[in-house]
């Protein structure tokens, strides 16, 4: 059975980190309309075949400086921006926070602010502190790509999501229902996700332990299931989330060996779903912990999918941000 918590899908944490869509940001999936987001999946779908081709590298951000600004770990997000910003002819300069003046207590704004003066265009910040790329977006004038605040929103990872779904769905939305599992409290893509999926008319149930779900999590316009089992049963997809062990106190969970027992994504449990229903999993996997690695490694996961979209999302998301920073200070762009 599946209790509804028939709160309308109103967006959480409205008026604290939601900037409306989004100029040369990129900040959330929050507020981000349908067609807006439609407009991103069609445009990476397109980047995708070009990238399948391996042909020569192209201009689209010829004169673009990017920084990859990762304050947190990252293997993903960060090389597939990077792939996506030169393989479109931008200059990448990775920034690394631990050989850097911030040892000596230079402030993150301060810091940027010398990017920006060295005519910086596009800041890729991810961050441990929800809300950065918000506090930065107002601050500075360069543009801004969240790639995970906190426990707030991945953007990017929710788009390569929503693209993976696109594929597994034949482009329908509407109608589907996915669950995802885990700790939701603690998860950026589950958030991303959650906005994201509501917006294209997606039903989503969530079930996790009841300290890992959010205390708001009936504002997010979702449905909650008592177990793995009714959240699974019926679905057209499913997505594992990774224990966030580092955001979490102490003594949220009982351990490692129960949790993969209640709440694992095993065999038995992807058979309750629809013929041929996906299972996305961000990365990294425990394996053995949220996913059965016969599952990881299944006909049914699109893990590596989810990957090779990473690098087609960003191109399509620095493309459009770059345009509308153009289209700001007056900059005619080639072929845009
Ligand atoms: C996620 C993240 O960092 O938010 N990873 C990713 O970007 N693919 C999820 C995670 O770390 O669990």
């Amino acid at each position: 059975m599946t209790v509804s918590l028939t709160a309308p899908p109103a967006p959480v944490g409205a008026g604290l980190f939601v900037a409306r869509p989004t100029g040369q940001h990129l900040l959330g999936l929050e507020g981000l309309s349908a067609s807006t987001l439609l407009e991103l999946l069609t445009d990476a779908a397109r980047e995708r075949e070009w990238l399948r081709r391996s042909q020569p590298s192209r201009d689209d951000l010829a004169g673009c400086n990017v920084l990859l600004t990762f304050i947190e770990d990252s293997t993903r997000t960060r090389t597939s921006f990077e792939l996506a910003a030169k393989r479109l002819g931008a200059s990448v300069t990775t920034f690394s926070a631990g050989h850097s003046s911030m040892n000596k207590g230079e402030s993150l704004l301060d810091t940027l602010r010398l990017f920006e003066a060295m005519h910086g265009d596009v800041i890729v910040i991810r961050h441990a502190a929800s809300g950065t790329p918000h506090y930065l977006a107002r601050l500075m004038g360069t543009a801004i790509v969240n790639a995970g605040d906190g426990m707030h929103e991945h953007p990017t990872q929710g788009l390569l999501d929503l693209l993976t779904l696109s594929d597994a769905w034949g482009g329908e939305f509407a109608g589907r229902r996915i669950a995802i599992l885990g700790d939701i409290a603690h998860s950026r893509v589950a958030r991303s996700a959650i906005f994201g999926l509501t917006t294209l008319g997606v039903r989503v149930t969530v079930a996790g332990p009841a300290t890992l779900l959010p205390n708001e999590v009936e504002q997010l316009g979702v449905d909650v299931a008592p177990t793995v089992e009714d959240a699974m049963r019926g679905a057209d997809a499913v997505m594992g989330l990774r224990l966030q062990r580092e955001r979490m106190e102490r003594g949220l969970l009982p351990s490692l060996n129960e949790y993969a027992s209640e709440w694992g994504i095993t065999e038995k449990r992807v058979a309750l779903m629809k013929p041929d229903a996906p299972v996305l999993h961000p990365g990294p996997v425990n394996r053995g912990i949220e996913l059965a690695p016969e599952v990881a490694d299944g006909p049914r996961s699109r893990i590596l999918p989810q990957v090779e979209n990473g690098v087609a999302v960003r191109c399509a998301v620095l493309k459009r941000c770059w345009r509308a920073r153009c289209a700001r200070n007056g900059r005619v762009v080639e072929g845009a």
